[in-house]
């Protein structure tokens, strides 16, 4: 069995299949059709879609330059789809593989957007990070194409250009667009400084035991495009994530075969 079908099948078999996840992934099976998009993003939790991505300080760290993104594996990179691109049915989405402003996950209107196999996790997550004295909460879930475009814009006025693009993804070049993607925090500390934070050593020890990575590791803004955001998880589900592992610097790229 390639675990790989794991990470996704269940949100592209959205939420009436979910009980069917275990069973598709082991006979393989994953249907590629069953994303279906819900009219009722706007009824997601206002926190979640109003909220942008934690600001970078006004003198973040230095990035790193970005280099141009890895060659598309496929004729429809660069293109915005309709539906996440995939690998072994693990979506993709990223400055390469971006989202159209009509795709709208079926579980938008769920609890912070999210699908509920990632809200759960997270639950599970932040109990096990409570008991260690590192107590984390959802800052940002689920972020609708125009949430993020309007979190951008935001940016773009209160950055400059480069600092901008590197910790705010463009409309539909946002993981949150998914639901399958969250920023935690501690509830006092954005952005770069909450990699200062317990929490933030926490979650990179811990979060790939709930089925987490962080997605856009230090020193890897060559191949994801972005700063290091010590925040932003990415659900994978438990079985990839353990591929990667406490304190990884492997981004979901290179362990796809994209970079
Ligand atoms: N901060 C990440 C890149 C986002 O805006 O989705
Ligand atoms: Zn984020």
């Amino acid at each position: 069995m390639n675990p790989r079908f794991l990470a996704l099948v269940l949100p592209l078999a959205g939420a009436l299949a979910l009980s069917a996840c275990s069973t598709m992934a082991v006979a393989g099976t994953p249907s590629p059709t069953a994303f279906v998009p819900s009219a009722s993003a706007a009824s997601a939790e206002p926190t979640a879609q109003a909220t942008a991505e934690p600001a970078a300080e006004p003198t973040p760290v230095t990035p790193t330059p970005v280099s141009k993104p890895a060659p598309p594996p496929d004729t429809r990179s660069g293109k915005a789809l309709n539906e996440p691109f995939t690998v072994d049915g693990i979506v993709v989405v990223s400055k390469v593989h971006r989202l159209s402003s009509s795709y709208v996950p079926a579980w938008a209107a769920k609890p912070h957007g999210l699908h509920p196999d990632v809200h759960s996790a997270f639950q599970e997550l932040a109990a096990a990070a409570k008991a260690d004295g590192a107590p984390v909460m959802i800052r940002s879930g689920y972020r609708s194409y125009a949430a993020q475009q309007a979190s951008f814009a935001k940016a773009k006025k209160q950055y400059d250009d480069k600092t901008a693009r590197l910790y705010f993804a463009e409309a539909g070049a946002s993981e949150h667009q998914t639901g399958l993607a969250l920023d935690a925090w501690d509830g006092r500390n954005r952005g770069t400084a909450f990699a200062r934070t317990e929490q933030a050593s926490w979650l990179a020890a811990h979060a790939h035991e709930y089925g987490f990575i962080v997605r856009y590791p230090q020193g890897k803004t060559d191949i994801t495009g972005y700063a290091w955001e010590s925040w932003h998880l990415r659900w994978v589900g438990t079985e990839i994530a353990a591929e990667f592992g406490p304190n990884s610097s492997l981004t979901l790229e290179e362990y796809l075969g994209l970079a």
